[in-house]
């Protein structure tokens, strides 16, 4: 049995989705469990090195996790031939820079969505780590929710029939930061810091769209900023300059509508803080982060229009859960296992860069769409030349 340590930059590992998501609940996780098991009996082992801007920060998260390898320089990082994968969960407009850098380091390419907040930034990074022959991957975390994943179960089973549409819902109330402290961080409500709901959560309904679905061939989209002015991580109140909430229908292949709703001002009156509600001509379901509950034809009820009795139907009694049926690991985990597993053995991941950009690009025409208040079609993407050379076209 060989052991494959792979030397891994982990850029804004200090942040939310850095610390809890691919350090403690992947990378770490990973190594505790013994690393990535292969079919032919070796192992990959992780091994991250925490990079970032604060000395103070890195360390303490270093030793709380008693981990050794930490720096607050990235070239030396870049130019170190152990470390094979540069990873990037820094803020959204901080990611090209450093994956350029990384790029031109040799490192393969691992980041969080959305990989820039425009496309023509998003594409040239697609093409650039394509030209240069490096590994690539985004999160695309969603697909690998349990409620997602039933949901994918129901629609390769066949249960839908004709799907005809889709409901999405997300979202929950995001503290103003006065009375009580903000759950999300302030760049999030400012468009010059890469905020915005829509360049965040577009980024995720592209490729749950695409995967389970059929892919998005249309969009419009009304954004908003509901709350004007918030209040930062230092106290001072600040102009909100990003939309937080959007309003988009979207066109899928194969004629399904999809309305999505996603807001940072909604209180939650649904089982999760998002819900996908599928109805197919044979039957229904409506899909959390972690459950699944399905209606089929047969089990549907016949309401009729009566308000002048009282209701005789109890709606949310009338479906039945879908069972677990496997066990569930942490999604971002089982991603990075995945990747793992490409870089070392070349299995497939089929979430590169250009599938990341994909994402950008419905954002990009969702705030087009709302700025002009019409609908855009969703054109195929071309990666675009870069250092004079041509790159292959992709599907799009
Ligand atoms: N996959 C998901 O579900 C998901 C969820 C939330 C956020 N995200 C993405 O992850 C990325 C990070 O989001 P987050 O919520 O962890 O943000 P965060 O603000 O908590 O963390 C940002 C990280 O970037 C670093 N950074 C580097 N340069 C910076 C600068 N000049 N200003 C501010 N921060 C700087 C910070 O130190 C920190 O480590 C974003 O691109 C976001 O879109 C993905």
């Amino acid at each position: 049995m060989a052991v494959h340590n792979v030397g891994i930059i982990m850029n804004g590992v200090t942040g939310r989705m850095g610390t809890n998501q691919h350090l403690i609940r992947s990378i770490l996780a990973i190594r505790k469990q013994g690393g990535v098991a292969l079919a032919n009996g070796d192992v990959i082992m992780p091994d991250p090195i925490l990079v970032g801007r604060q000395e103070h920060k890195l360390k303490a998260l270093a030793e709380a996790h008693g981990l050794t390898r930490w720096s607050t320089d990235l070239e030396a990082c870049l130019a170190d031939s152990n470390n094979t994968i540069y990873f990037d969960s820094q803020t959204t407009v901080h990611r090209a820079e450093s994956i350029r850098k990384a790029i031109a380091a040799g490192k393969h390419i691992y980041c969080e969505k959305p990989t820039a907040t425009n496309l023509e930034e998003s594409l040239e990074l697609a093409a650039l780590v394509r030209q240069a022959g490096l590994k690539n991957g985004v999160v695309q975390d969603k697909l690998f929710l349990p409620g997602l994943l039933k949901l994918k179960r129901l629609v390769d089973s066949g249960f839908f029939g004709q799907i005809l549409s889709v409901r999405m819902e997300f979202g929950y109330w995001v503290f103003e930061g006065d009375w009580q402290q903000a759950q999300r961080p302030s760049w999030n409500y400012r468009k010059e810091d890469g905020g915005g709901i829509i360049v965040d959560m577009f980024a995720h309904w592209r490729y749950v769209l695409d995967n389970l679905f059929g892919e998005v061939r249309s969009v419009s989209c009304l954004g908003v900023t509901h709350i004007p002015e918030r209040v930062d991580e230092q106290g001072n109140a600040y102009e909100c300059t990003a939309d937080d909430a959007a309003y988009a229908t979207f066109e899928l292949e194969g004629g399904i509508i999809v309305q999505a709703n996603s807001s940072w001002a909604v209180r939650v009156n649904r089982d999760d803080l998002l819900t996908i509600q599928v109805d197919g001509t044979e039957g229904s379901a409506v899909a959390g982060l972690r459950d699944c509950k399905a209606q089929h034809r047969i089990n549907t009820p016949k309401p009729v229009w009566n308000p002048d009795i009282p209701n005789p139907f109890r709606f949310m009694e009338q479906w039945q859960e879908v069972p677990d049926n496997q066990l569930f690991d942490n999604g971002f985990k089982i991603q990075w296992e995945l990747f793992l597993k490409h870089i070392v053995t070349d299995s497939p991941f089929p979430w590169d860069l250009l599938e990341g950009a994909k994402g950008t690009q419905l954002a990009e025409l969702g705030l087009r769409s709302w700025d002009e208040r019409r609908w855009l079609d969703v054109p195929e993407l071309k990666l675009p030349e870069v250092s004079g050379q041509p790159i292959a076209s992709a599907k799009g």
